[in-house]
């Protein structure tokens, strides 16, 4: 068994209004991840186009999460922060793994399901075969581990499956190594804050339901402030919080952003009514994410100054990705200039 050197690899979607959850269960963890791991960060333009895209949006899009990236902390010199779109090794392993991956499996894909909706038909090819170039994404690096949410994990598995199937077809036993999840401690999960049983999504019609990552502090303590409740105090137990969804979303929230233990925050607020918590937790929104906002907006005044630091990381992203190409077209039985 030759051990794979670990190297993280994750990436985030370039569709807009990026949201409170996907910098606690996604970008948050980027950053801590940086003191222990070589880290690849990718903004996943191809596969936001898997469902249509307004060119210009995209480009915007593509930019705000990248700004994102580094307000959050993610330092582009150190680890490579990169768009996918330019470094065509992407897509070029995605048609390999295509070839890798059986029907059968993708079948079984419940995001695709859910996403396709009703009508199947419609779908497009892209949005059938998206795991398999997530899969390119994660094995082009040999990447180790793969900072994901929940909603990712039957999608790395299917990765780690393709991983298999390449390095027994090929036999090449150690080709690829076997990518491990990294999930996330409290608040991975961040729910909507009008309705503590939907996730916080990008596509909610109601705007008080998320803290978008350009919000301003006034607009965060707004929506915090009307922020869904029950009438009852707030528990004084985790298990207690199990049927009170909006108050295991806002404590959740509280606690990830403190980065303090559930437990030690339920006690915190235990028998307060809602008002406190949410006084509070409109403070450490605003303290925690609100200079990341404000670095944001700074960016993205910039954009040539995001565009130079993709370009920059995509030219190191690539050096690895083309030398890993090289070694699948040979291993594949592709002819190679000599
Ligand atoms: N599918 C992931 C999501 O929607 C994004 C993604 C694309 C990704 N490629 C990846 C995540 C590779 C981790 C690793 O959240």
């Amino acid at each position: 068994m030759v051990t794979h050197t670990a190297r993280v690899f994750s990436g985030v979607q370039p569709t807009g209004n990026l949201h409170l959850g996907n910098y606690l269960g996604a970008i948050k963890n980027f950053v801590a991840l940086q003191e222990t791991h070589q880290c690849l960060y990718c903004v996943v333009d191809l596969h936001a186009i898997t469902v249509f895209q307004d060119p210009a949006e995209l480009r915007n899009n593509t930019r705000e999460v990248a700004a994102a990236f580094i307000a959050a902390g993610v330092d582009p010199s150190q680890h490579i922060i990169f768009n996918q779109a330019q470094v065509p090794e992407h897509a070029e392993l995605a048609w390999v793994l295509n070839c890798v991956a059986r029907m059968g499996w993708l079948n079984r894909m419940t995001q695709f399901k859910e996403k396709a909706g009703k009508d199947r038909e419609k779908a497009s090819v892209g949005l059938y075969v998206y795991p398999n170039l997530m899969a390119a994404d994660i094995l082009l690096y040999r990447a180790t581990h793969v900072p994901v949410g929940d909603d990712q994990k039957q999608h790395l598995e299917l990765a780690r499956d393709i991983a298999q199937k390449f390095n027994n077809d090929f036999d090449r036993p150690d080709f690829f190594p076997q990518p491990e999840p990294l999930i996330q401690g409290p608040a991975t999960r961040v729910m909507s804050l009008r309705d503590g049983a939907k996730k916080m999504s990008k596509s909610d019609p109601s705007d008080l339901s998320r803290i978008t990552m350009l919000d301003q502090p006034d607009d965060i303590a707004r929506k915090i402030r009307k922020a869904k409740t029950d009438p009852d105090a707030l528990p004084d137990s985790v298990a207690a919080l199990e049927d009170r969804p909006e108050a295991a979303n806002l404590i959740g929230i509280y606690a990830a952003l403190g980065a303090k233990p559930l437990n030690v925050v339920v006690e915190q607020f235990a028998g307060a009514q809602f008002s406190k918590l949410k006084e509070e937790l409109a403070d450490l929104a605003i303290a925690t994410i609100g200079p990341i906002g404000a670095e944001m907006r700074k960016l993205m005044d910039d954009p040539a100054s995001v565009d130079v630091a993709l370009g920059d990381g995509a030219a190191r992203a690539r050096a690895i990705a083309a030398d890993v190409m090289d070694e699948v077209r040979e291993a594949v039985g592709f002819l190679q200039a000599p």
